[in-house]
């Protein structure tokens, strides 16, 4: 698959960046022009290398950064084009661009006390133009898809990928198609990309079905794949370390939690701190962690049985995939990721943990965010349950600063949030042959709506009853 023979020589010694194969027995290094997803020698994952046209910057670099806060010129307002010195691309670079990152990290109070610590920041990646942290890749894959002469993009997607691939293709006026799990995406992320006005196919399987029917049409000359395994999407999605830490005022967190699907965001974020360690523009590394649903965690099975001490000189080959992944969080409903490789690379170099948290255990977490006022989908509420846990553990203490990344705002899936605090959440599925189980979801927090009399009585009575 997407295995092509090479047509350009490697890098022109005049390019600001490579891709390289991960793979340390390979190492190939390819032109940033080459349309390639995979080394097309050994079929190895690629990553951009990106060094400083101007080495000597790198000590002003967070100055300059800092000054971009305050320009109107459009790439600044970008909270990605603003860190353009550690992108893969020309100066001049015409970008397709909505305005994304720019983010807020709030404190959250109460989703601290609820995991046992002191105090808990969320970066709300959600607040992104089409509500996930998707749009920061998304502008960089969309730039090198119109610099590469495509017509047509292309993703699998459990929803958020699909929306947002949409929108920049919409922007730079490229045909999109995106193949989605009939019936397994939430109808808001459905609805946005109908709006943004992509072809939508919808097929009858899972996402690692739709994964695997795009890895095959990515051999398609004519089509142009932006799913997390081309690089140019990481490179985006890798400022969010910059941005956070310009957040942070170069403060180091000590750990930062996020969820885990197809792992290119936890890769990306591995990525952007170990791009910040290099130049010198932070100390150490924040211990990054994964949280994954338990019905649908390959690579949390996978970690649970490595030694991790031998660090990542034991990275495994290969992966055993969930044939049959099961969560109400759908955007994480993968049972076969495909970044599974760099992701578990960064968590191991992070000194991190990979694990699972339960379907109540999300909900939960997700019913306390919100009480905190902030809101969010069910997959991004997978971080606070998993730092609960981290903290029962051991594995996180109670005065570390800590840092959750929430991926999708809370609109994505208002369907699940009413249905838990109504009371009527379950996860339905298929068991064995054709018997159906629910396993119903208790809202620990539920909120519901009451039927109230039109009497100014009636409603202060039911505000003493809520006290
Ligand atoms: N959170 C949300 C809201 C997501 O949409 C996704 C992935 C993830 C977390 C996991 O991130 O895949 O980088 O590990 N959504 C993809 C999609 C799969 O198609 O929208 P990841």
């Amino acid at each position: 698959m997407m295995n092509r023979e090479s047509t350009r020589p490697a890098q022109k010694s005049s390019e600001k960046a490579v891709q390289r194969c991960i793979e340390p027995k390979c190492a190939a290094s390819y032109g940033i022009r080459e349309r390639i997803y995979v080394c097309p020698r050994c079929n190895g994952p690629l990553e951009i290398e990106c060094r400083l046209e101007a080495p000597e910057d790198a000590a002003t670099l967070s100055k300059t950064w800092e000054a971009r806060l305050a320009s109107p010129d459009a790439r600044d307002r970008s909270g990605v084009w603003r860190y353009r010195e550690l992108l893969p691309f020309e100066e001049g670079v015409s970008s397709v661009t909505l305005a994304e990152g720019n983010t807020p990290v709030y404190d959250a109070p109460r989703s601290a006390q609820y995991c046992g610590l002191l105090a808990l920041r969320l970066k709300h990646q959600g607040c992104n133009p089409t509500g996930s942290f998707k749009d920061t890749g998304m502008t960089t894959a969309v730039t090198q898809a119109v610099l590469l002469g495509a017509h047509t993009v292309a993703c699998a997607s459990t929803g958020n990928t699909a929306a947002s691939l949409a929108a920049y293709a919409a922007r730079a006026n490229l045909q999109c198609v995106i193949l989605v799990p009939r019936g397994q995406i939430t109808a808001a992320k459905l609805a946005q990309s109908m709006d943004y006005g992509a072809v939508i196919c919808e097929i009858e399987g899972n996402f690692d079905d739709c994964m695997r029917l795009m890895q095959e049409l990515g051999d398609d000359p004519a089509i142009y794949v932006a799913n997390s395994i081309n690089p140019f999407r990481i490179e985006g999605q890798k400022t969010v370390a910059f941005e956070l830490m310009q957040q942070c005022r170069w403060r180091v967190p000590d750990q930062i939690v996020v969820p885990g699907g197809n792992m290119g965001n936890s890769s990306a974020l591995g990525k952007g701190f170990g791009e910040l360690l290099g130049l010198g523009l932070i100390e150490r590394l924040p211990k990054i962690s994964i949280v994954q649903a338990e019905g649908a965690a390959p690579l949390a099975r996978l970690f649970a049985g490595l030694d991790s001490a031998r660090g990542v000189a034991s990275l495994p080959d290969s992966i055993v995939p969930v044939e049959n992944p099961q969560t109400l969080a759908t955007a994480i409903k993968i049972g076969s990721p495909v970044s599974w490789k760099k992701a578990l690379r960064e968590v191991l170099k992070s000194g991190g943990q990979i694990l699972t948290v339960s379907e109540q255990e999300i909900a939960d977490a997700k019913a306390m965010i919100g009480r905190d006022g902030i809101g969010c989908e069910p997959a991004s509420a997978t971080t606070v349950a998993g730092i609960r846990k981290l903290v029962m553990a051991g594995h996180i203490g109670p005065e570390e600063s800590v840092v959750a990344v929430l991926t999708g705002h809370v609109l994505k899936d208002p369907d699940y949030v009413s249905q838990y605090h109504r009371g009527t959440l379950s996860l339905g599925f298929v068991a064995s042959g054709a018997t159906t189980t629910a396993q119903p979801i208790a809202g620990a927090f539920r909120n519901a709506p009451k039927q109230v009399a039109v009497m100014k009585s009636a409603i202060l009575e039911c505000l003493q009853r809520k006290k």
